[in-house]
């Protein structure tokens, strides 16, 4: 439905609860935002800021009753809220059955071994003990990828052990899952919506590349060098996830693409995510206007990208910790096709997401030049504080 006067309640006011208000802005939806601090990036650009606790129940409760949709830019929220709130009819996307999934990464896992989803090999375990005596036993082998269920987001909940020195000292406390060490030849994402109609769109898949010690995407490029053919199979393993998990609005799935040709699902975002930032400034639609789109059954929009484009996340330097200071910025203002995107965070430290450049240009090669000049002029510090 369209109507300007609708208001959409977002759980988290981070920077995509901000680029999602951003994105809501030309269409004068009005975007109300419930986090913990006006102060957070949304709170800059909403339309009202609930200050509260998205992990709360009477929380949660009290600040979608007169919303007419919800919607979340962060999985971990408090989904019983969400099914209270869905019965009384009001619209929840994503829904909070596929949240429910979602958020623990061992039913993720065991939801795509049902729904016949292509994934690394996996096995859940109470805790890390038990794991270990399965290692022991023989019954599970190094090397592997240890995942906590439910504590994890931006390689926080994830070990990989390869020694059996990694087993006295990498094992993460708690409910895990271990998977089978993927034979990874490119890292890629394919971001689906869906909208209450059922219409399907996707955008192209996206190649990413890790931060070696932060493991956080550093590169993003799109669309990714895979062949077409891996590219158009990587589109249709994201519808089917997209339907499988019953989704309106967005959803990431990130994929390995293994030696052998293969696509594996590894996980999944029910949201905008990182791997589509660069859509604000390449693509005809963005991932942020497609979620609105989705969320409230509007037609979905173009995926197509206008031009090549890389992102580069914007990662406060190692050893700087306190009010941020940017350096570079204008020089990179300069390059036609350098898109800085900054989230309004007060603070930095080692390696905190403090914003994005995406890098447009008529061939990946020159998106590259130019993505060499933005990394090594512009920097995030701190004022004075150093470590
Ligand atoms: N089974 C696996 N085999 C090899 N590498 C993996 C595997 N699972 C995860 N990884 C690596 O760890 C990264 C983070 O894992 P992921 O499950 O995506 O957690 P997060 O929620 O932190 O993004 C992946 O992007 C990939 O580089
Ligand atoms: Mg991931």
């Amino acid at each position: 439905m369209f109507s300007t006067t609708q208001k959409i309640g977002i759980l988290g006011g981070g920077q995509l609860g901000k680029m999602l208000c951003l994105a809501a802005a030309p269409w004068d939806f009005k975007t109300c935002i419930l986090d913990a601090s006006p102060d957070f990036p949304a709170g800059q650009v909403c339309s009202e800021f609930t200050v509260g606790d998205f992990n709360n129940y009477d929380n949660v409760l009290a600040f979608g009753r007169d919303k007419d949709v919800l919607t979340i830019e962060i999985e971990h929220v408090n989904t019983e809220a969400l099914h209270e709130l869905k019965r009384t009819g009001k619209a929840v996307h994503p829904s909070p059955e596929a949240l429910d999934i979602i958020k623990d990464k061992g039913l993720q896992k065991e939801f795509y071994r049902m729904n016949n989803i292509p994934t690394a090999p996996f096995e859940l375990f109470e805790n890390e003990q038990d794991l270990l005596e399965a290692v022991e036993s023989g019954r599970w082998n190094l090397p592997f990828v240890q995942k906590s269920r439910t504590a994890g987001y931006d390689g926080k909940g994830v070990a990989i052990l390869r020694t059996a020195e990694d087993l006295k000292t990498k094992l993460l406390p708690g409910p895990c899952l271990a998977e089978g060490l993927a034979p990874i030849q490119t890292e890629i994402a394919v971001i689906a919506a869906r909208n209450a109609s059922g219409e399907v769109a996707v955008f192209p898949a996206v190649e990413m590349d890790f931060h070696p010690e932060a493991n956080l995407v550093e590169l993003l490029i799109c669309p990714a060098r895979i062949s077409a053919l891996v590219a158009a199979q990587a589109e249709v393993l994201a519808e089917q996830v997209i339907s499988a998990f019953d989704i309106c609005g967005l959803l990431a799935v990130e994929m390995f693409l293994c030696a052998d040709g293969q696509l594996w699902v590894n996980e999944v975002a029910p949201r905008p995510h990182n791997s589509g930032h660069h859509t604000i400034d390449s693509a005809v639609t963005s991932q942020y206007q497609q979620h609105l789109r989705a969320i409230c059954d509007l037609p979905l929009g173009d995926t197509a990208q206008i031009q090549p484009a890389l992102m580069l996340n914007l990662l406060g330097a190692d050893g700087h910790k306190g009010p941020v200071h940017y350096e570079g910025v204008a020089e990179c203002l300069a390059i036609s096709g350098v898109h800085v995107h900054l989230y309004g965070k007060a603070l930095t430290s080692p390696f905190r997401k403090m914003g994005h450049v995406t890098i447009t240009a008529e061939t990946i090669e020159d998106a590259f030049k130019k993505a060499e000049f933005v990394k090594n002029i512009l920097k995030v510090h701190s004022e004075s504080q150093t470590l």
